[in-house]
């Protein structure tokens, strides 16, 4: 019987629930994998003391099903965050931001002792860049920080219409090969204007939940 792309991220979402310790406040991500995700937490909310979200609209799906939603200033280092990504290698570095929400995700990533990501198989690749890397960039330096991604052999194209929960905008940066994201993710986050990039490679994921037709693969660095 074959699954749909859904049902592979809701599997790989109930997956995610085993690696949230009692009592905690938990790290949550954005996008269609991570709603599946807060979903399963509204299940289990009696065990969690609530959640730091990584936008408004996760924040508005949590609070939908009454979990407490926590300041990151408040709540301190997090046990863990759970987010989806929009392509990942076998070395956990990720490209993120295509639902917009890179800045905070890496933040609240930043600001947690493991980072399980949820994935069906469709977004593991071996190279990373078929996706568009998404920048988030001051609205004033637009332009600048199109033309220097251009240097670095990028074909940046303003996400349309779109204004970042930062009140940002989003460059979509197309035909990239990522050999060295590591090196491209401090590159471009050196560009003045830039907040952040979506490579997530100098804080990798340390557990991938792979949702596959044959089950849930567990994949570690
Ligand atoms: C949002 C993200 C998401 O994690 C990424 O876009 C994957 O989303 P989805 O689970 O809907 O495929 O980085 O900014």
């Amino acid at each position: 019987m074959t699954m749909t792309q859904d049902e592979l991220k809701k599997a790989v979402a109930q997956a995610a629930i085993a690696h949230v310790p009692a009592d905690c406040i938990v790290g949550v991500g954005t996008g269609s994998t991570a709603n599946f995700f807060i979903d399963e937490l509204g299940k289990i909310k009696h065990r969690i003391r609530g959640a730091v979200a990584s936008s408004e609209a996760s924040a508005k799906r949590l609070q939908g099903h009454g979990i407490e939603v926590v300041s990151l200033n408040d709540a301190g280092s997090l046990p863990v965050y759970v987010d989806g990504a929009d392509e990942i290698t076998r070395h956990m570095h990720m490209i993120k931001g295509g639902g917009g929400a890179l800045t905070r995700e890496k933040i609240v990533a930043a600001a947690s002792r493991k980072f399980v990501c949820v994935c069906d198989a469709s977004k593991l690749v071996d190279v990373l860049g078929k996706f568009p890397l998404p920048i988030e960039v001051i609205p004033m330096a637009r332009s600048y920080v199109a033309r220097q991604v251009v240097v670095l052999g990028g074909q940046p194209k303003l996400r349309e219409g779109f204004t970042t929960d930062n009140g940002n905008i989003i460059l979509d940066v197309h035909g990239l090969n990522i050999l060295n994201p590591v090196e491209l993710e401090t590159t471009l986050n050196n560009i003045a204007g830039v907040v952040t990039n979506g490579l997530f490679a100098r804080r990798p994921a340390d557990v991938l939940l792979l949702g596959t037709p044959g089950g849930v693969q567990t994949l570690t660095a």
